[in-house]
């Protein structure tokens, strides 16, 4: 029976190709990255991969069209995780999600003050449970992207957004008030197929766990086989 697995061509694909290939599933990363191909290959013929939008992978494996996936928490956090088993955190993809704002704007006031603080997102249910957290009420922005842009034309006083290397921020003038929490990529598997596909894809979770393993801790190369 053909295992799919589901990624997307964001963030976390350079980091996520080696882990596949050391958990024996080869790929041709070039024919990915230029392609227009959807449905890709492995050297397995057991084992095919689908590239989608990062905020789609969890739907795919969901409906069960994909039978695993490679996803940040990032986008775990902002959709609903039934029919999903979150077995490996892939340890790469690492990043934070943050509360940003202009250099010069008094977040810790502005917070104090309470009402009317707007915020910029697409991370809104993230955005929301960390100021309901603080029982603090903002007004949330939904974005689609370029997050940066919001509080340097007023549409925002802050963001909620992912920072790895802070470049995007400093380029921008902005710099982080908060950090919310630490990110990084998750494998996830639709509970069905655990049953439907049985051993075959027991077998590959497992030599992903055991990639992720050897990637932490080097010598643990050779044991645990
Ligand atoms: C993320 C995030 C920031 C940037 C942060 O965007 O939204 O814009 O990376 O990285 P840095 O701290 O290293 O500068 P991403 O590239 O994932 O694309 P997106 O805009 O589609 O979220």
């Amino acid at each position: 029976m053909m295992i799919t697995l589901a990624l997307s061509k964001g963030r976390i694909f350079d980091e996520t190709l080696p882990l596949l290939e050391a958990a024996g599933v080869f790929v041709d990363a070039g024919e990915i990255a230029d392609s227009r191909r959807l449905i890709v290959p492995t050297a397995d013929p057991g084992v095919r991969l689908i590239t989608v939008r990062p905020s789609d992978v969890p739907t795919y494996v969901q409906y069960g069209a994909a039978d695993l996936g490679v996803v940040g928490k990032d986008v775990l956090l902002e959709h609903s995780c039934d029919g999903l088993y979150q077995p490996i955190d892939l340890g790469i993809g690492r990043c934070r999600m943050s509360v940003a704002a202009p250099a010069g704007f008094d977040y810790p006031q502005a917070v104090r003050r309470g009402a009317g603080l707007r915020v910029a997102t697409k991370y809104l249910q993230t955005a929301r449970q960390h100021f309901a957290d603080k029982g603090v009420h903002v007004d949330l922005i939904r974005l689609y992207g370029s997050m940066e842009l919001a509080p340097l034309v007023g549409l925002a006083d802050a963001i909620v957004d992912l920072v790895s290397t802070g470049n995007t921020l400093r380029a921008n003038n902005l710099v982080e008030v908060e950090h919310i929490r630490a990110i990084s990529a998750r494998l996830i598997v639709n509970q069905a197929s655990l049953k439907t596909v049985g051993e075959p894809l027991d077998r590959l979770l497992a030599a992903i766990a055991r990639a992720v393993q050897v990637r932490r801790d080097p010598a643990a190369a050779g044991t645990s086989r």
